[in-house]
């Protein structure tokens, strides 16, 4: 455990709750379940999940079984939990005891169901996954009849309960692509095909965040979101999180640790891919790719120094990066890397474009030295009763 670092990410989970709460605003009553994956899109599992949980989420979801083993610890018996990846000797067993939902998307993994519903006495709860054009996980759709006639064989035998019928959209970011409209199709004849085996499903759901914002449709009885929770765009050109009315969760942050002045003509960290053409004040950062600044953050990364924008010079190293230091900046004054937009920080999304990436991946890859500090709880401050 480290105790001291110079930087920060600040989470707050009021925000959290209040992009949960703009998502219910704008569905038609459908459930909700907060995807808390990848500890929380790098947010924080424990923290993210509660967070949510205390907004009024319907279901967590997290891809590997491992992160719901930990995740049915953090928040206890309530809410439901699904589950989608895992590998074939994976111990079902324990998260059965668990009271995970777990998603069935192949044959081994229904006989493995099968088997851990045997040996524990306990009744699955399944979501059944079917490949609706993202060629990942999933029955075809051609397997599905013979999937369905299994299940629910193992239905009427009291081992697995089938709760929900799912599949994951790959191009909702792209409110203008045809793919949609053919997921929605292919998704229509799994639904058929699995009433026709006289399963009765609880839970259809196939919209993760841009499908519950651009594509009303695919929204059926409970949407998937995951990073607009956390008060990212799924695709800035598109609408950007303040349009959406989203804050952004994750804001970070370093003390400058050093202000220097370096005369005309000097190249700057590794390669010196810059140099400066006149006498130029910089400050050091203390945070690089050890961290999850990207390398090609280098001499691009805007960031706020007393209250000016400014952006990296030279490459960013592991552990630090230089920056054009604004004229009042000072050793032990904050960089604020990205945040909240309303507060006039470089967004995440920002950081995304600038570096070629999405703004999930720019949350997701902070790294574990970097500690996070938690503010707010995710509840609804202001409904007043
Ligand atoms: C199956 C599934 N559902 C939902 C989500 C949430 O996606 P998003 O962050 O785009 O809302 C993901 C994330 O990739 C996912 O894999």
């Amino acid at each position: 455990m480290i105790e001291y670092c110079p930087a920060r990410a600040d989470i707050d989970l009021d925000a959290l709750g209040d992009n949960i709460r703009t998502v219910r605003s704008g569905i038609d009553g459908q459930k909700i379940m907060a995807v808390v994956k990848a500890d929380a899109y790098g947010h924080g599992r424990a923290e993210v999940a509660r967070a949510a949980v205390r907004a009024g989420v319907d279901f967590l979801g997290v891809a590997q079984l491992g992160e719901a083993l930990a995740l049915r610890e953090e928040v206890g018996s309530q809410p439901r939990i699904l589950t989608w990846i895992y590998a074939p000797q994976a111990p079902l067993d324990r998260a059965l005891r668990a009271g995970l939902d777990i998603s069935i998307g192949a044959p081994w993994a229904l006989k493995a169901i099968e088997e851990a519903a045997h040996a524990t006495g306990i009744c699955a709860q399944i979501h059944l996954k079917v490949d609706t054009g993202m060629s990942r996980g999933g029955f075809d759709l051609d397997a599905l009849e013979e999937a369905a006639r299994r299940t629910r064989i193992l239905e009427e035998a009291g081992l697995v309960k089938v709760v929900g019928l799912w599949s994951h959209l790959a191009r909702a970011d792209e409110p203008e692509a045809s793919t949609t409209a053919e997921q929605i199709a292919s998704f229509e004849e799994a639904r058929t095909c699995v009433a026709r085996s006289g399963i009765e499903v609880e839970l259809h759901h196939l919209a993760a965040s841009a499908g519950t914002l651009w594509h009303p449709s695919t929204r059926y009885d409970m949407v998937r979101p995951g990073i607009i929770t956390y008060g990212l765009s799924p695709n800035p050109r598109v609408a950007t999180a303040r349009e959406l009315g989203l804050r952004a969760v994750m804001t970070l942050s370093a003390d400058v640790i050093l202000e220097r002045v370096l005369p005309s003509g000097r190249g700057i960290s590794y390669g010196h891919t810059a140099r400066t053409s006149h006498t130029t004040r910089v400050g050091v950062v203390p945070l690089g790719y050890g961290d999850g600044i990207a390398r090609t953050a280098s001499n691009r990364a805007p960031l706020l120094i007393a209250g000016q924008r400014t952006h990296a010079l030279g490459r960013i190293c592991m552990d630090q990066f230089v920056v054009a230091l604004p004229p009042s900046a000072r050793a032990g004054d904050r960089a604020w890397l990205f945040g909240d937009e309303s507060f006039g920080l470089p967004t995440a999304d920002e950081w995304a474009e600038v570096t070629g990436t999405i703004g999930w991946e720019i949350v997701t890859r902070l790294g574990a030295r970097v500690p996070r500090d938690y503010h707010g709880t995710g509840e609804d401050t202001l409904t007043v009763s």
